[in-house]
């Protein structure tokens, strides 16, 4: 229990600290970009520059936000842009979903499937012995595995041959914090700053009006509720799972797995991979590569990185271990598809911001060419409940209707080919390549090197707001 409060906390900690450096990157770069909403991207850019700090220390009276104005304080703001809808099910009122509300009861996990149940994948093996739990066979949780262990070092064999681009890690994942590498972020495919991917990555469904629908960090104590509502709705949607909250849940995995939805790594501790050496890159993906494994029987054949902090480095590692990059969908015009919702949980914004900000994102998502994909998570109540009170319903009722798929099926790859067991294609996930043998883009396909950061359009939590979101974890979790 200990160690997964401590996750948490890092967590928060690096997700506070990207968003802040994002912000500051965004003002270097919306001017030159066409299609920022410059007024906002402005009021957010400036007020981070005024503060004229580390990003750690940004100005805790910044205020910034898309209508709805985010404070230091998790107060609620404004009113709300769009019609506040029903709650669906037993979730609260979005006005009470906010920091602090009383937890819901967790759900408990029915134990359905037994050892030696057939797969819900063609060609993929029948579900292994019951996962046991001990400590001797996993590195501590929520902190980088040694990259001495034997396992790590068998990995690293998977890099042998490849062309790994020889970029040093960056300084902490951020672009504030490594403004050389910032610099070069177009050149080193560096999403985080700017939103550069590869042809490699998936970023969107392909089909318009087709959302994509993923959570991140789990396996939580609420993700039973969350895969409830799933079921209810018939909906199906793409697990990133953390490798240290698998072996604390096998049997919430098992049921996310059996249950038709689909699974991929998102590291084992949780940190910024560009931030990280090979090896340990190496040692994030292949140990939660193998809880997955030894819990399921199958290997994914996809990942997401923490915080979309992805570069050719960590793209390549990622490949040649026979895992493609998804992120979530980020474009110059339409900014990105992230709901905000880990906000909520530290009380950086209300439900009420996060759900008009969803708003914003199906608004956007009318105006794409493309469908989209948006990120979620499932290891807060709160978040949980945004989604299973409000987004998803909000999706499928809105008109014209999103068609909502997990986002393997939404990409149209076989669900065999979604793990190493059952995978049939032998060019999927494809070889890596050097980077210098891939043309660069900026998220949304634009060719202005000037890509529009959307995070600016989000909030600046300062200081305070990160002390707030410990306590509150704290709280939930002793
Ligand atoms: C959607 O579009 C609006 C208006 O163009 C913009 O302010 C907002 O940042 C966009 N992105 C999201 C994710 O809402
Ligand atoms: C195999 O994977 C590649 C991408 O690596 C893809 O372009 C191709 O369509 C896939 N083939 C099948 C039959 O799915």
């Amino acid at each position: 229990m200990k160690l997964s409060a401590l996750a948490l906390l890092s967590l928060a900690a690096g997700t506070q600290a990207t968003h802040e450096y994002r912000a500051h990157h965004a003002k270097r770069q919306a001017p030159g970009s066409p299609n920022a909403p410059v007024s906002t991207i402005t009021t957010a850019a400036s007020t981070a520059h005024s503060s004229n700090a580390g990003p750690s220390a940004v100005n805790p009276s910044s205020t910034t936000g898309t209508g709805s104005a985010a404070t230091n304080k998790p107060t609620p703001t404004g009113p709300p842009l769009y019609p506040i809808p029903p709650p669906q099910g037993n979730v609260p009122p979005l006005s009470k979903i906010t920091s602090g509300m009383p937890s819901v009861a967790t759900q408990p996990v029915p134990t359905t499937y037994k050892p030696g149940a057939s797969a819900p994948i063609e060609g993929a093996p029948p579900l292994p012995t019951a996962f046991v739990f001990r400590q001797a066979d996993w590195p501590p949780q929520d902190t980088i595995p040694d990259t001495n262990s034997p396992e790590v070092q068998a990995w690293m064999k998977e890099l042998d041959g490849i062309d790994i681009p020889n970029y040093k890690p960056t300084v902490d994942g951020s672009c504030g914090g490594d403004p050389a590498a910032a610099a070069d972020a177009q050149n080193r495919g560096w999403w985080t700053c700017g939103g550069w991917t590869r042809d490699t990555d998936v970023t969107a469904c392909p089909d318009k009006y087709t959302w994509g629908v993923s959570f991140d960090d789990g396996p939580g104590f609420y993700t039973q509720q969350l895969l409830s509502y799933l079921d209810e709705k018939d909906i199906k949607a793409t697990f990133f799972v953390v490798g240290s909250r698998v072996i604390e849940r096998p049997n919430v995995l098992i049921e996310e797995y059996m249950g038709g939805n689909e699974i991929s790594v998102h590291t084992w501790s949780h940190k910024h991979l560009t931030s990280l050496t090979n090896e340990q890159i190496v040692a994030e993906l292949g140990w939660t590569r193998k809880a997955i494994k030894d819990v399921l029987g199958v290997t994914p054949t996809t990942m997401r990185p923490p915080f979309g902090d992805i570069d050719d480095r960590v793209r390549a590692i990622s490949l040649a271990m026979g895992m493609v990059p998804v992120i979530w969908t980020r474009t110059p015009s339409a900014g990105q598809f992230d709901t905000n919702d880990w906000k909520v949980a530290g009380g950086v914004v209300t439900g009420i911001d996060s759900f008009n900000s969803f708003q914003g994102i199906l608004g956007n998502a009318s105006i794409i060419d493309t469908g989209f994909i948006v990120l979620q998570h499932d290891l807060y109540d709160i978040t949980v409940e945004l989604a299973t009170g409000y987004t998803l319903n909000a999706a499928q009722t809105h008109n014209p209707p999103f068609t909502l798929k997990p986002i393997g099926q939404c990409m149209s790859i076989p669900s065999s080919d979604m793990y190493r067991e059952s995978n049939t294609n032998k060019t999927f996930p494809a070889k890596p390549v050097s980077d210098d043998a891939v043309s660069g883009h900026n998220a949304g396909g634009g060719s202005s090197s000037a890509s529009l950061n959307a995070a600016a359009t989000g909030t600046l939590p300062g200081l305070a707001v990160l002390l707030s979101f410990t306590i509150v974890l704290v709280q939930a979790l002793f």
